[in-house]
């Protein structure tokens, strides 16, 4: 298992597939949003060489994420060498979930575990001025053709933004009574690109829970509080399911974090929320050894920055959430 410097095991590596989405969401990139050329990505056998790279040092879990990662060509077979991977124990995947009705029944044969799929509003126009060109039938589909599918428990996240779904907490919440469900109101960060409504618009967890609470009654903490990897969970008297709050800004999570990030253009981002980063696919490309990649990765890790700096209002600018993948 490979430590940073602060002492967190670091085993937990989320992929970007690629930058390229099929939806254009206000708070993740701008309309007029141009893509890196293909050649510049990190190719399918690629991929699987950093996998083992990775797994050979203690990382066993992987997130697949873009950009929208079933945008992808290859999708299916890439979870497949992924899952198949010795070392590697889970896969799972963050989608916008448009192309799951046809693709969760063969990710899930390729050894996919889970899926996490992003529902801002229940209201077919709220959740199109959201997402710019979204269709909400598409993606309720792939959410039942997930659970069709066993990729189980489904987690939903929504991303509140002042003016736009705060409301929609309620409705969003209320789906947890019938379905077994996480529900995830994430609070909207601050990156290169949408940064004036990033943080002109953000709403704190604190304010999503009183709206949650003021319709529902008082929420129970399940856990005894604790964090569930980067959500705060609590249930509805009666409820299937469960409501998850992500704190990033106002509560980050850091002390506990294990991850890592791979960008499409196989870039190692440590942190999300800062700018540090080391290029593994250049070296890659020329002919490194498996020696000096294992020490780029483990250099990269032992240098892993403490947490984010949004409290002293530091923003990390140079790509934008779609080209990390959150
Ligand atoms: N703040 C918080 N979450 C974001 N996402 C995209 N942009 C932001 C942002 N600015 C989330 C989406 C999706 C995942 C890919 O990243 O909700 O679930
Ligand atoms: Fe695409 Fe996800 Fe970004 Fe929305 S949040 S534009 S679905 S990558």
């Amino acid at each position: 298992m490979a430590f940073d410097r602060f002492g967190r095991p670091i085993h937990y590596l989320r992929i970007s597939l690629t930058d390229h989405c099929n939806l254009r969401c206000l708070y993740c990139m701008p309309e007029d949003m141009t893509f890196r050329p293909n050649a510049e990505m990190m190719q399918d056998d690629e991929i699987l060489l950093l996998t083992r790279l990775f797994a050979g040092l203690g990382f066993d879990k992987i997130r697949l994420t873009g950009g929208e990662p079933t945008v992808r060509a290859n999708v299916v077979e890439i979870v497949r060498g992924i899952a198949s991977t010795p070392g590697i124990r889970t896969v799972t995947m963050t989608t916008n979930g448009v192309l799951l009705s046809k693709l969760a029944g063969p990710l899930a044969g390729s050894g996919l575990k889970r899926v996490n799929v992003s529902m801002d509003s229940l209201d077919p126009a709220k959740f199109k001025r959201l997402t710019r060109y979204g269709d909400i039938e598409d993606v309720w589909e792939g959410i039942l053709a997930a659970e069709q599918a066993g990729l189980t428990p489904i987690k939903l996240n929504a991303v509140v933004v002042r003016g736009y779904n705060e409301e929609d907490v309620v409705s969003l919440a209320r789906l947890t009574l019938e379905h077994p469900w996480q529900v995830r109101f994430i609070e909207m960060m601050p990156f290169g690109g949408a940064t004036a409504l990033q943080t002109g618009q953000m709403v704190r967890a604190e304010e999503m829970i009183g709206r949650v609470e003021q319709a529902f009654g008082p929420l129970t903490p399940v856990n005894g509080g604790k964090l569930d990897g980067e959500a705060r969970v609590f249930h509805l008297s009666n409820a299937k399911g469960d409501i998850g709050f992500i704190s990033s800004v106002t509560a980050p999570f850091c002390a506990d974090c294990t991850r890592a990030r791979l960008t499409a253009d196989g870039i190692l981002r440590m942190c999300l929320l800062r700018e540090f980063e080391i290029d593994l696919l250049t070296p890659l490309r020329k002919g490194a050894s498996l020696e000096e990649m294992r020490s780029l990765v483990l250099e990269a890790v032992w240098n892993k920055p403490w947490g984010h700096g949004l409290a002293e209002g530091e923003i990390a600018v140079n790509r934008v959430m779609s080209e990390i993948g959150g």
